[in-house]
């Protein structure tokens, strides 16, 4: 299971946009996937429109244990392959500085307990999940640290404005304060512009502005403004499954942002299920 924390220092840039995206392409690729919403707003667990659950990631984040887990997981409207750990209000209260350092790799333990399980919310007969995203609040509070503990990748979102450098530098202080400590395997897929207007000049300035700052670190594609995302989501469609083309232009960029992740971490390489070589694959028990 290879799993991508979508974070940023503020609210609004796309982070439940870029998540609910690679899960779309996640989808695409045949890929079981898990969404798992961090972010008290459940904005991300609202488009996937699972059905009610018990309990939330609050729990899980509390007793991250089997029973507790089964409660939160959720299949998503989406797809029988796409599953949720639900968001819930008072997820906002383990944001808050607090001396428990123990719960913060509650959240990597609870994907742990469920990579081992081997399988997700449709019980037995399940294959295993193959990419887990996480999608952070919108800060780098204690809720976004224990996804940085729980990844194998993290990845920055960032509008193309005048905030964008300062804000991605200490995003990655972040990831690398992480990466030095608790979490040695996380690994920085880089910077992600979302909402680019191919046609502002502001734009394209602070984008080269990104780059001179961070170099390769920026990816290659930003993510156009389109109506479509906003349409997709209100729709609680995935982006891949809209028909326009301003959607279609969208999808192909999430494929090629997940194919780049994937790529990165040699170590935790997706391969479809059956192929030679991967550990998680089971015999065909459908
Ligand atoms: N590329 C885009 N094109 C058009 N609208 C977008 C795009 N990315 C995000 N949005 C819209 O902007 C708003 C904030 O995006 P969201 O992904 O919820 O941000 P965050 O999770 O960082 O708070 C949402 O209404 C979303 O539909
Ligand atoms: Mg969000």
């Amino acid at each position: 299971m290879h799993t991508v924390a979508v974070l940023s220092l503020k609210g609004g840039v796309g982070k439940t946009t870029v998540a609910l995206g690679l899960a779309s392409a996640a989808l695409r690729r045949g890929a079981r996937t898990l969404v798992a919403d961090l972010d008290p707003q459940g904005n991300a667990t609202a488009t996937l429109n699972p059905p009610m659950t018990t309990s939330s990631l609050t729990a899980v984040l509390d007793t991250p244990r089997e029973a507790v887990i089964a409660d939160a997981l959720a299949p998503s409207g989406w797809s029988p392959e796409l599953d949720v750990l639900v968001s819930s209000e008072d997820l906002e209260l383990l944001n808050e500085p607090g001396p428990d350092g123990r719960r913060l790799d509650n959240l990597a333990r609870a994907l742990e307990a469920l990579r081992a399980r081997g399988h997700g919310a449709r019980g037995q007969g399940d294959r295993p999940y193959e990419v887990a995203i996480l999608d952070c609040p919108p800060s780098l509070g204690r809720l976004t640290r224990s996804a940085l503990l729980a990844a194998d990748t993290a990845l920055l979102v960032t509008e193309p404005t005048m905030y964008a450098v300062s804000g991605a530098e200490r995003a990655f202080e972040a990831i690398e304060a992480v990466r030095q400590g608790p979490n040695p395997r996380l690994q920085s897929a880089g910077v992600l512009v979302n909402r680019m207007r191919p046609r502002s000049y502001e734009h394209h300035y602070r984008v080269e502005e990104l780059r001179q700052t961070f170099g390769r670190a920026v990816m290659p594609t930003a993510i156009p403004d389109r109506l479509a995302v906003q349409q997709a989501q209100g729709a609680c469609l995935p982006i891949h499954e809209w028909k326009s083309p301003g959607a279609h232009e969208i999808g192909l960029t999430f494929n090629m942002v997940l194919a780049k992740i994937l790529r990165s971490s040699r170590a935790g390489r997706h391969r479809l299920p059956g192929e030679p070589d991967d550990p998680s694959a089971q015999p065909d028990s459908a």
